[in-house]
């Protein structure tokens, strides 16, 4: 059985256009949705990623304010951006790239962000309101994920779902998301015995261990969701994922691509999220 390869790239610029809309309506309203982004040194992955956000807050008519600063600025600097940021009514989301050098303690920033303007989710009071099924910004990469297979329309509810990876940004928060929709949800990691025995039983696999090609069709169910949440850059230059594409889309009936699978979601959820900030914060419901 071939799968059917599941286009990031279309969902996202379908949901883009019907973002476009409604920011242009809540524009009508006196309401321009603002995000301000972050990035602290020159990481070349990190630069890619901002100008891809940029973008999009252009493409969809998101205020964006992109603040670049030396590896060399302070802890102490850091938080004080944030903090006036906090306080800025032209901003509702406010996003410090990550990694940041080593000498800014990434915790202490993520949780100066006022939660109400957290919009990649990482905050401790919005990663608890979405583990107890309450209203929260979600983070981008695993809402994107959970996002992509509810517009399959796959059932999820009573399935089981195996998730390969245990990050705070993505492994934990994607297994609790579709715990939310009522999936059976099995964690495996590196200390994992027996990783193959239980991939086999997945119906929905989601990979995001950060190894290329790791995920052979041996680890697959015939008929599985197989989604890969992996960026790896080969030394060739060119981006794969964990799993080894040409093997698993033989044997699963939904497969994500990389590049253009996850990776276009996520960056829309954000621009989802900054949406829903700005409207929460004048109390308008979605
Ligand atoms: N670096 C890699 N992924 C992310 C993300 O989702 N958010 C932030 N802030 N930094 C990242």
């Amino acid at each position: 059985m071939a799968a059917k390869i599941i286009s990031g790239k279309e969902i996202a610029n379908d949901l883009r256009e019907k973002m476009k809309e409604e920011v242009n309506n809540l524009k009508k309203q006196g309401l321009t949705p603002g995000l301000a982004v972050i990035l602290v040194g020159d990481d070349p992955a990190s630069h890619s990623y901002v100008k891809g956000k940029k973008k999009a807050c252009e493409e969809i008519g998101i205020y964006n304010k992109a603040i670049e600063h030396p590896a060399s600025l302070t802890e102490e600097q850091l938080l004080s951006e944030i903090d006036q940021l906090n306080e800025d009514d032209s901003i509702h989301g406010i996003l410090v790239q990550l990694p940041l050098p080593s000498h800014i303690d990434e915790k202490k920033v993520i949780e100066r962000i006022l939660p109400e303007k957290d919009v990649d989710g990482f905050h401790p009071i919005n990663v608890g309101r979405m583990m107890t099924g309450q209203k929260a910004l979600i983070s981008c990469t695993p809402y994107g994920v959970l996002k992509m297979v509810q517009l399959q329309n796959i059932e999820i509810e009573g399935k089981h779902v195996v998730v390969i990876g245990r990050s705070n940004i993505v492994g934990k928060p994607v297994g609790q998301l579709f715990l939310n929709e009522n999936a059976t949800v099995t964690y495996c990691h590196s200390k994992t015995k027996n990783l193959k025995e239980i991939t086999k039983q997945a119906d929905i696999l989601i990979v995001a261990v950060g190894r290329a090609n790791f995920i052979g069709k041996e680890y697959i169910k015939e008929g599985a969701v197989v989604i890969d949440v992996g960026v790896n850059r080969l030394p060739t230059g060119k981006l794969c994922g964990d799993v080894i594409f040409d093997e698993a889309k033989d044997v699963a009936s939904f497969i994500t691509p990389v590049p253009g699978g996850v990776g276009p979601l996520t960056i829309t959820m954000l621009m989802h999220n900054t949406i829903e900030a700005a409207k929460q914060s004048q109390g308008v419901c979605s």
